[in-house]
């Protein structure tokens, strides 16, 4: 039976190359788009030690409307894209909110128009809980409003879910799937891939796992005066390769039209929250290193607290997390320390 062709836009990036390497281990044959503007090649050559199969790569801009069109038409069609390619930062984007807005969100309908031209019929979408704000009742579920995203960020991923929904309602050939990711965190066991953000992290893991290798002076913690048990901001961790493999469930969901309507939507968490404090001290405990941290005043754009109800996706998509805390930890220690190497 010929390969199933995968197209993964922003597959050089976190959660895209981890996704990559479930893809090629599940007998998919991948191919990669990215502007390379939060990632580096050599993660593709990463990618091939850990699978044996070196996926095709082509540095492309979504924003390269004719560049992304010359592309589909000179390839063999593709019978799922999983589209990741987008700017994450929550912070960021309060400070660049037109440069999220036009990336996020002009990538994804030059992304949609090259699908419908070239008759590719099924897109994974990486969404994000960003899209419910701050909830007023937790877990937040599917069903759960979407209150005004607290940031430009999260405001993109409610923006373009829409887009996604009118364009299946307006295109019954096309499917989607969006995966509202909760908190990514950690690295693959071979410690070969993980977060790899260019310059300073945005992110909490990545910024305590530089800060334990002296990377970084000092951990700001963002905001002690939330109405949490400790003060602290509380998210819902989850490791990127239970979330790498919510993909590959939702994709096989897509390919086998198992899909009830045009757009599905899933809450891909562990449905335990923790605070930031909480995520410190297990770091500590895991790994016997001190962090040096210390209280800042808020971050913009954050939320209090938020964790997912994940029955749905283990109900109908049958996927679960699996990883701990620790061991989110542990992998995303490992990888910081492969990195000094
Ligand atoms: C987590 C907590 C910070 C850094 C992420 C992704 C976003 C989306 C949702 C997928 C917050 C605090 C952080 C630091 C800190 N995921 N923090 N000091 O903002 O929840 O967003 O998950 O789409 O793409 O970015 O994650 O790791 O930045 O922050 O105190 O140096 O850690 O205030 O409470 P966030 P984060």
């Amino acid at each position: 039976m010929n390969q199933k062709r995968i197209l993964v836009t922003g597959g050089t990036g976190y959660i895209g190359s981890h996704t990559v390497v479930e893809l090629q281990q599940s007998g998919f044959e991948v191919s990669i788009i990215d502007n390379l503007s939060n990632s580096n090649i050599a993660v593709v050559d990463q990618i091939e030690k850990i699978s044996g199969i070196r996926p095709n790569f082509s540095k492309l801009d979504l924003l390269n409307k004719k560049g992304l069109f010359d592309y589909f038409e000179n390839k063999e069609t593709f019978d799922c894209v999983i589209h990741f390619a987008a700017f994450k930062a929550v912070g960021e984007s309060v400070e660049k909110p037109l440069l999220y807005y036009k990336n996020n969100l002009m990538g994804l309908l030059n992304l949609l128009q090259a699908m419908l031209a070239n008759k590719v019929n099924n897109l994974v979408f990486s969404s994000s809980c960003t899209v419910y704000g701050q909830p007023e009742k937790l877990p937040v579920t599917e069903a759960s409003p979407l209150l005004p995203a607290n940031s430009p960020y999260g405001n993109t991923k409610r923006i373009a879910e829409e887009i996604i929904r009118d364009t299946t309602n307006a295109n019954s050939d096309l499917h989607s799937i969006s995966l509202r990711y909760f908190n990514p965190v950690g690295a693959h066991e071979s410690a070969m891939i993980g977060e790899l953000p260019n310059g300073i992290p945005n992110n909490l893991m990545p910024f305590i796992t530089q800060t334990a290798i002296g990377k970084r002076e000092i951990l700001n913690v963002f905001g002690n005066d939330y109405h949490t048990a400790d003060g602290t901001a509380i998210r819902d961790y989850i490791h990127v390769v239970d979330l790498a493999k919510a993909h590959i469930v939702a994709l096989n969901r897509l390919l086998n039209n198992e899909i009830k309507s045009n757009f599905e939507i899933f809450n891909i968490g562990t449905g335990r929250g923790y605070s930031v404090l909480e995520v410190i001290n297990a770091f500590e405990k895991s790994t016997g290193i001190n962090i040096n941290w210390k209280y800042s005043p808020r971050r913009a754009g954050d939320i209090e607290q938020i964790w997912a109800d994940s029955s749905i996706s283990n109900q109908i998509l049958n996927w679960k997390a699996n990883k701990s805390l620790e061991e989110m930890i542990i992998s995303a220690w490992e990888w910081e320390k492969s990195l000094s190497k």
